[in-house]
């Protein structure tokens, strides 16, 4: 293993990806029937009211969306057969978690579901991204379905078509069952055959009802949060375990997929990976020789290529595995036919954008713009067009949703019973607005989740970072729509920035 890489597995956050884009460059004119966008319209990025002659309009039928995952906001653990999962351990476990908050109750949407789904209603959307919970559905990670677990999901998917908003089921969001864990976790490749199953189990249930799945939630963020750094669950520091780790998430995508396709339905699947555009810190050209664009180009590779070649390509970024060598756990973990597995045709990919990461010539990384209140967060819009571009350039015109963005913002409910969070509406709109662009460059994007409908259990930062659209009052479970909800409820309505 290089220095490089070593100096990348020790950095502290977890995120980038690639080359900037140039602007309009490679992807041809729109193709997407956008209405009413005025030539300089990708420049709206940093307007703050833009007049009617400058709305930016998305395609008809834009999938509007907000997303969620199981154990951030459900609660109920211990409910109606639900087994316990790696993060109930790691939440109980001290230290671990700030204020040492658990998802026990979380914003205890278990129980309040329905309401949940009028303010869905309320709000506007058109899509819904959640995710199942593994434990509640098979509380050993193996055997026969608990019906009560499918019921619930049964209910929130019925509850949505009601509604008028198409459902998109992740299956895996991090809560492996923890007996799972206990026979190895994704260190061991049996578990990407037991996910299989997991799936088989949904799709049968649930599979004629939700017309898109992703299969596993950021890959990248169990390898290094979960695997290197150790601040995510099961809590390990291994490099070597981390790499192993990436590879049987990918084959358990892959067996997903082809569960899906065995079942004959008609619902579309993809992989779920959060995406950072990696730029030399120097801002040496991207594609140049500079030790910091050379330096970017390995990062690239271990935070997207790892992912997205394997998913979409049917082979690993020969840059990385010569950087992990030959003795790896993952190089060793590789069988034959795993990358046919890995590369089942999908119908679409998902893309999570949060940060840019600049990296300098010695393989470490340098802040460039402000941060939100998570630190590892850097607030760059135009990283969002770049790696919307980069992608459909690099990986061809592949259906796309963004399925998260968003940021954590100082939410605080007034007495008058308001919730003012400026910063998350000039957030989105700037994202967005990045978005609109890449659309207008022919990027095939069809729906946009903010991160988060609700405030919620945000991982090793329990309670503390509020990224919901809609305010959390967690002693009554009161909720409150911010300002950013009343925003995006018009930008629905309006279909246009
Ligand atoms: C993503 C996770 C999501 C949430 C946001 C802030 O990495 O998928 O659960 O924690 O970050």
């Amino acid at each position: 293993m290089s220095i490089l890489t070593r100096r990348h597995l020790l950095r502290h956050a977890a995120l980038s990806a690639t080359a900037a884009t140039p602007a309009g460059a490679v992807l041809g004119t729109a193709a997407t029937g956008l209405g009413g966008c005025e030539p300089g319209d990708a420049e709206d990025h940093t307007a703050t009211a833009p007049s009617a002659a400058t709305r930016l309009h998305f395609p008809p039928d834009f999938g509007w969306g907000a997303a969620t995952s199981a154990y951030q906001i459900e609660g109920a653990a211990k409910e109606d057969g639900r087994g316990e999962s790696i993060w109930d351990t790691f939440s109980h476990t001290p230290g671990r978690i700030r204020n040492g908050d658990t998802g026990d109750v979380a914003a205890d949407h278990y129980h309040r579901y329905a309401d949940d789904l009028d303010l869905m209603r309320d709000l506007g959307l058109r899509s819904y991204r959640f995710s199942i919970s593994w434990p509640r559905i098979q509380p050993d990670g193996t055997g026969a379905a608990n019906q009560r677990g499918l019921d619930f999901y049964r209910r929130l998917v019925d509850g949505l078509h009601e509604r008028g908003i198409a459902p998109m089921a992740t299956l895996f969001h991090w809560d492996l069952p923890q007996a799972l864990q206990d026979a190895g976790g994704w260190e061991s490749r049996d578990v990407a055959y037991r996910f299989a199953d997991y799936a088989d189990i949904v799709f049968a249930a649930l599979g004629e009802r939700v017309p898109v799945w992703l299969t596993i939630n950021e890959p990248k963020t169990v390898v290094q949060n979960g695997y290197l750094f150790g601040h995510h669950a099961p809590g390990h520091r291994d490099p070597d375990a981390a790499y192993l780790v990436a590879h049987h998430l990918q084959l358990a995508h892959g067996l997903a997929v082809r569960a899906l396709r065995a079942t004959g339905g008609t619902g579309r699947i993809g992989p779920a990976f959060n995406l950072h555009p990696c730029y030399p810190a120097d801002d040496s050209p991207v594609d140049g020789s500079s030790p910091a664009a050379e330096a970017a180009r390995l990062y690239d590779g271990y935070e997207n290529r790892l992912y997205l070649d394997s998913a979409l390509k049917g082979s690993y970024p020969a840059d990385v595995l010569a950087d992990l060598g030959p003795d790896s756990r993952m190089v060793r973990g590789i069988r034959d036919g795993d990358l046919e597995i890995i590369s089942s045709p999908v119908d679409l990919l998902a893309v999570q954008y949060y940060t840019p990461i600049y990296v300098t010539s010695a393989g470490g990384t340098e802040r460039r713009w402000p941060t939100s209140e998570a630190e590892w967060q850097q607030i760059y819009p135009d990283g969002m067009y770049d790696i919307l571009t980069r992608v459909t350039r690099d990986y061809g015109p592949i259906p796309l949703t963004v399925t998260e963005n968003g940021l954590p913002t100082p939410d605080v409910l007034a007495a008058d019973g308001t919730v003012d969070d400026a910063g998350r509406v000039s957030f989105l709109r700037d994202h967005l607005a990045a978005a609109h662009r890449a659309v207008t460059d022919g990027v095939p994007l069809e729906s946009f989740h903010v991160w988060s409908l609700l405030d919620n259990f945000e991982w090793a930062e329990g309670y503390d970072q509020r990224w919901g659209l809609i305010y959390v009052d967690y002693p009554t479970q009161r909720r409150v729509f911010k300002r950013s909800a009343h925003w995006y409820r018009q930008v629905i309505a309006d279909n246009a920035l």
